[in-house]
């Protein structure tokens, strides 16, 4: 039996690690256990090789949950300025790529390094390969008994930290639903989130061969609006607009791609009209989008004749479909692919000071357990950090 351990933590991913730091800066004895052959898996996998780990433009807006107050507290309270500090303190070379996305330089092992070495210098243990059979709450000691393959361990506080349910192959569960269960706590329904569409076959058979091809646009899924790029797949779409658009989509939802973001297609092409109408709809298409996309679109659509011929109540169509294009996803990857998972652990039995568990006094949920996701960008990893760095101070 491991007695006298403070604070056990299940789960090596971004936020146990942190709360690992945090607890055991406070002087607390701390123990992290998983069932994986090597912490911070997701970590190294993050931002392709690059750990996109934390936006300088961390707003609230851009966070997905029941309670849409919920995550506000620890956000406030542990900044993408406190990571950055810690980034620049360990001297890891970072660049923002986009939208306020902070990037490595270098890799991903550069943020999983930084976290393994404070975990080492303050003697936070870490047991690998370890998987738990049995949590119970002695009330009567004020203490957890876990039962593990490690054999038992005694805790004060015990810390769900297992992340949800994204990547089966990198060692993701629903091991943290389940803890939430036995407490009689709620977990919202939950899906993949930040994971790319497969279209239906009768779609698939007019765009499949664009796979490859990258388009600016703005996407909108319940009337959410992602202006970046839309990446046509053999499966049907992807690209960061619409993972983005993902995370709000369920099944039967169309989303509604703008082809042409920075205009009013109607006035444009009218324009066009006057200014070159001796060239084909084609062409004309080709000056805002890809040459291969435009003959695409209009092959399917609409009609290739010198744009002088067409009327203005077929510019009117053309424009309509240009501006506000609906498509009807099949079905996401799931799982397999997505980012993150959309829902979990109902926030409202926790506290958001400390993501402590109202009913039950030592047990904390932190990271992606809970229900709430952020978007693509970093935001993912900034609510990890948050809600593991509130736990450690209290926990
Ligand atoms: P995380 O999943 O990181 O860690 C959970 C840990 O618990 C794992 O080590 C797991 O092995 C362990 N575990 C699970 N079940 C267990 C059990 N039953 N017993 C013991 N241990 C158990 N976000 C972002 O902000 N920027 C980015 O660049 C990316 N990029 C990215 C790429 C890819 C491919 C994916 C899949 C995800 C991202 N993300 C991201 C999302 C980000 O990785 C994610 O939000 C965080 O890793 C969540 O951190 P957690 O610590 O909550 O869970």
């Amino acid at each position: 039996m491991l007695k006298n351990i403070d604070v056990l933590i299940i789960g090596a991913g971004a936020a146990g690690l942190i709360c690992a730091i945090t607890a055991a800066k406070r002087g607390r004895k701390v123990l992290v256990i998983d069932h994986a052959n090597k912490a911070g898996k997701k970590i190294l996998m993050s931002g392709g090789g690059r750990c996109n780990f934390t936006n300088y433009f961390i707003e609230y807006e851009k966070y997905i949950s029941k309670n849409k107050h919920f995550f506000k507290s620890a956000l406030a309270r542990y900044t993408q300025w406190d990571f950055i500090s810690m980034v620049e303190e360990h001297d890891i070379p970072y660049h923002e790529k986009t939208l306020g996305q902070l990037f490595c330089d270098n890799k991903s092992k550069d943020i999983l390094n930084m976290l393994m070495n404070e975990c080492k210098t303050l003697s936070v243990e870490l047991f690998l390969k370890t998987t738990v059979n049995k949590i119970k709450n002695n009330d009567k000691e004020k203490v957890f008994d876990i039962e593990t393959t490690l054999g038992n361990i005694q805790c004060q506080s015990l810390v769900i930290a297992t992340g949800a349910l994204s990547i089966p192959s990198m060692g993701a569960t629903g091991f943290g639903y389940e803890v939430a269960r036995q407490f009689d706590l709620k977990v919202t329904e939950t899906k993949a989130g930040l994971v790319p569409f497969i279209m239906p076959e009768r779609w698939l058979q007019q765009f499949g061969d664009l796979a490859g091809t990258s388009l600016s646009a703005n996407v909108i899924c319940n009337k959410q609006a992602f202006r970046e790029n839309i990446l046509f797949t053999h499966k049907g779409l992807s690209g960061p607009a619409v993972l983005q658009a993902s995370s709000y989509w369920s099944k039967g939802d169309y989303i509604e791609i703008d082809l042409l973001p920075e205009k009013n297609a109607q006035h444009w092409l009218k324009q066009m009209k006057i200014e070159k109408g001796d060239t084909s709809l084609s062409n004309v298409l080709s000056l805002v989008l890809t040459k291969k996309f435009a003959s695409k679109i209009v092959d399917l659509w609409f009609q290739n004749l010198p744009i002088k011929q067409l009327p203005d109540t077929d510019i009117l169509l053309i424009a309509n479909k240009l501006n506000h294009w609906k498509v009807w996803p099949e079905r996401t990857e799931g799982y397999k692919t997505a980012e993150v998972t959309v829902g979990g652990v109902d926030t409202n039995a926790i506290s958001s000071k400390t993501m402590e568990v109202k009913s039950v006094p030592g047990l904390f949920f932190i990271g992606e357990v809970l229900d709430v996701t952020g978007h693509l960008g970093g935001f993912n990893f900034q609510w990890a950090w948050a809600s593991g760095f509130v736990c450690g101070e209290v926990a």
